[in-house]
């Protein structure tokens, strides 16, 4: 196994400096176990990795995915009590996530409470498969599996109202098998999507009041970017990622993921029928383009992670790495694009299965590390290593003195500081940290895996 995995940092090194002219630092695999900024959280660092390989057992071929024969109901569910308490270290897991609302009000607010009754709670998935018109199809993102557990700990053991949740991607559509789901179960949580244009989902509006500024003057419409109403007005965020690889940015994880959140004034996107309107990052794609970024290059990503409204206001950000894939969709010329399936993943602990898997942690910049980690040595996501696909993470883990001089300050009112730890792992094979190798005195990313699978 450790040969097949030098034979495999030869052919990505071989593959990374073929196609790039930029120096990315660290190139696959070096240097390891180096962490940059500040960890917090109940268990600072913790990134929590579930997987099950018997969740999983699409053919492929037949149907979607996301049938209920093709994804375990039953055993997402146990997944997701498992990452709620080894997050916490709480067996008990309403106690887990009393812990949680407990430890981001302290941080967020300064007071030691718990979730209140009435306060409301946003949550962005990644439908970026997801448009021209509600049809379903197999592209790669959240399950409503996935979904339909955590929106069973939010009512059963948090205790929120359905009203009082919001579930969006204000530039994609809420496509009918989340919409069945949502009927059937929570008929009351509030669906927003690009159009609102079918059953109950309603269409996402910008809110005037709301405030985001890119750090960086060469950012067209600089100062105008809005939110949407319920995500500026949120008590809380739960940040739903996808675990992916991506074709500009190399990876779409929790930084990515707020692409579909912005409303941009100077933009109109409508191209290969995608008609975001003005919800719509197009013109941020320059800025995130890893083959032409070098490190230490301004990220609009770290404003987006930092902006108090966003990842600075989620309580946690998770990823439904379930069926992850390479890609959002798949292009020609930008134009007939299909979304991407789900991809076998050849690596353990995949070991030639669907990717399996549930991660969580308080921390973004540690979540999109482990994710990050996994997803550029895995020969199936080839996007994830054509450039410098961890510079936002050096510039967020620093955010407060990052390599590219930024003053990153979203909000307009301060500067930011760091947003989290970043940490390569030792290797591919082991997936060490350095809170792995010393618990006590190690100062970066603790990975726990836990794997349900019996075969
Ligand atoms: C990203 O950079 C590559 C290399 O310069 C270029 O070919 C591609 O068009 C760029 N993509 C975007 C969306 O800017």
């Amino acid at each position: 196994m450790k040969n097949s995995f030098v034979v495999l940092f030869l052919i990505i090194c071989c593959f990374y400096f073929k196609v790039n002219s930029i120096v990315c630092d660290p190139p696959v695999g070096t240097p390891v176990n180096e962490p940059l900024g500040e960890g917090f959280g109940i268990n600072k660092g913790r990134v929590v990795w579930v997987i099950n390989r018997d969740a999983t057992t699409w053919d492929g071929i037949n149907g979607y995915y996301y049938d209920s024969e093709y994804l375990d109901q039953s055993k997402v569910d146990i997944m997701m009590d498992n990452a709620i308490r080894s997050l916490t270290g709480n067996e008990d897991v309403v106690l887990a996530w009393n812990m949680l609302f407990r430890d981001f009000n302290k941080r967020k607010h300064g007071q030691d409470v718990g979730y209140k009754s009435g306060q409301t709670i946003a949550m962005k998935i990644n439908l970026n498969a997801d448009y021209g018109g509600y049809g379903d199809n197999n592209g790669n993102e959240v399950s409503p599996q996935f979904l339909r557990s955590l929106m069973t700990h939010l009512t059963k053991y948090v205790g929120a109202d359905q009203k009082d949740l919001y579930i969006y991607d204000a530039s994609r559509l809420i496509m009918p098998h989340f919409q069945k789901m949502f009927g059937q179960y929570f008929p009351n949580i509030n669906l927003f999507d690009n159009r609102g244009g079918e059953g109950s989902i309603q269409r996402v509006q910008p809110d005037p009041t709301s405030y985001l500024q890119f750090s960086n003057t060469e950012v067209p419409a600089q100062k105008q970017t809005k939110l949407p109403t319920f995500v500026n007005q949120a008590d809380y965020v739960i940040e739903i990622d996808n675990f992916r690889g991506h074709s500009i940015a190399g990876v779409t994880l929790s930084g990515k993921n707020w692409f579909g959140t912005i409303y941009r004034p100077d933009i109109v996107c409508d191209f290969a029928g995608r008609h975001a309107g003005h919800w719509c990052p197009a013109s941020l794609h320059k800025f995130v383009n890893i083959t032409e970024r070098p490190m230490g290059t301004y990220t609009p990503l770290v404003d987006l992670l930092g902006h108090p409204k966003l990842t600075n206001n989620a309580l946690f950000v998770i990823a439904d790495g379930l069926y992850g894939g390479p890609l959002e969709e798949s292009c020609i010329n930008d134009e007939d694009c299909v979304p991407s399936p789900p991809v076998i993943f050849e690596m353990e602990p995949f070991n030639d299965h669907w990717s399996s898997s549930i991660f969580i942690s308080q921390d973004p910049i540690a979540l999109d590390s482990v994710a990050l980690d996994i997803l550029r040595s895995e020969p199936h996501i080839p996007y994830s290593r054509i450039g410098c696909s961890d510079n936002y993470l050096h510039e967020g883990a620093l955010a407060n003195n990052p390599p590219s001089g930024t003053v990153y300050n979203p909000s307009g009112q301060k500067q930011l500081e760091s947003l989290g730890i970043h940490e390569h792992w030792n290797n591919p094979y082991e997936r060490k940290y350095t809170r792995n190798f010393d618990p006590v005195n190690g100062k970066g990313i603790e990975l726990v895996e836990i794997d349900l699978s019996t075969d």
